[in-house]
């Protein structure tokens, strides 16, 4: 049953990858009375902890039968694990994009290392009639977790969105402002979501310092300043 911040009919979140950041978003999804649907690369027998700590509106699948029932689906993995993600079941959906590409830590890959493609653009290519919409990429799992406030409070935080479908984005902001979070259009999937790729200055600094576990509110001028810088 839809849970006091489910906007829109969008009732069910899937999500490919339930690691630190796809698990905070499990997180907050199911405190807004979401249905989510989990999974990961090991199978869903190991994500039983996490079930169990997100209660009766959480199950565990495999990626193509949590991509299935999402009327959103958020993709949280590494960037080289891309080319596993469904593409069938998420033709035409809204799909959350929480990739980063930190040549450090990734290594090189085709296409990212040179900086012809963002990572977005090499999950769009893959999926290719899914909306993809970067979003949470700029801000830390615990920062995430921590700034979350409800509707209208003053110091509610807007992270940056981009994306090429309208619709989607509609849907985005409106599951957004569900879990806690307004947000600041960037512009399109692949001019505007570089934006606030890993290495601008939208990217992780204006939630406040890593060690700060409450991290600091960013609101939408705030955001949009570091947009532009
Ligand atoms: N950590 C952050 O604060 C943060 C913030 C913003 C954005 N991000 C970005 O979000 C992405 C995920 O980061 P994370 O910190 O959540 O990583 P993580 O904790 O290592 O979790 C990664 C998740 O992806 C899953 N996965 C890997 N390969 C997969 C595949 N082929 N099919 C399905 N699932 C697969 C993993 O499953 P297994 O464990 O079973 O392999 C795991 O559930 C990264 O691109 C990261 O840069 C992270």
């Amino acid at each position: 049953m839809a849970g006091p911040g489910v906007t829109g009919g969008m009732t069910t979140v899937g999500f490919i990858g339930s690691g630190n950041l796809g698990g905070t978003v499990a997180r907050l999804a199911v405190a807004a009375g979401y249905e989510v649907v989990l999974s990961n690369s090991r199978g869903p027998q190991t994500l039983k902890e996490l079930m169990g700590e997100l209660g009766p509106l959480a199950r565990a699948a495999t990626p193509a039968e949590a991509a299935a029932p999402g009327d959103l689906v958020v993709v949280s993995i590494p960037p080289r694990a891309c080319p596993a993600v469904p593409v069938q079941p998420l033709a035409g959906k809204p799909v959350l994009d929480t990739i980063n590409y930190i040549p450090q830590r990734d290594g090189r890959i085709p296409g990212l290392d040179d900086g012809s493609l963002s990572s977005s653009e090499v999950l769009q290519r893959h999926l290719g009639t899914a909306h993809v919409v970067k979003v949470f990429n700029n801000i830390t799992f615990w920062h995430l977790a921590s700034l979350a406030r409800p509707a209208g409070a003053a110091d509610r935080s807007a992270p940056p969105i981009a994306g090429d479908d309208p619709a989607a984005k509609v849907a985005v902001t409106g599951f957004l402002d569900a879990i806690g979070y307004d947000t600041v259009d960037a512009g399109t999937l692949g001019s505007g979501g570089r934006r606030f790729q890993f290495g601008t200055r939208a990217f992780v600094a204006p939630y406040g310092a890593l060690s700060d576990q409450r991290g600091t509110p960013a609101g939408v001028a705030a955001v949009r300043a570091a947009l532009v810088a």
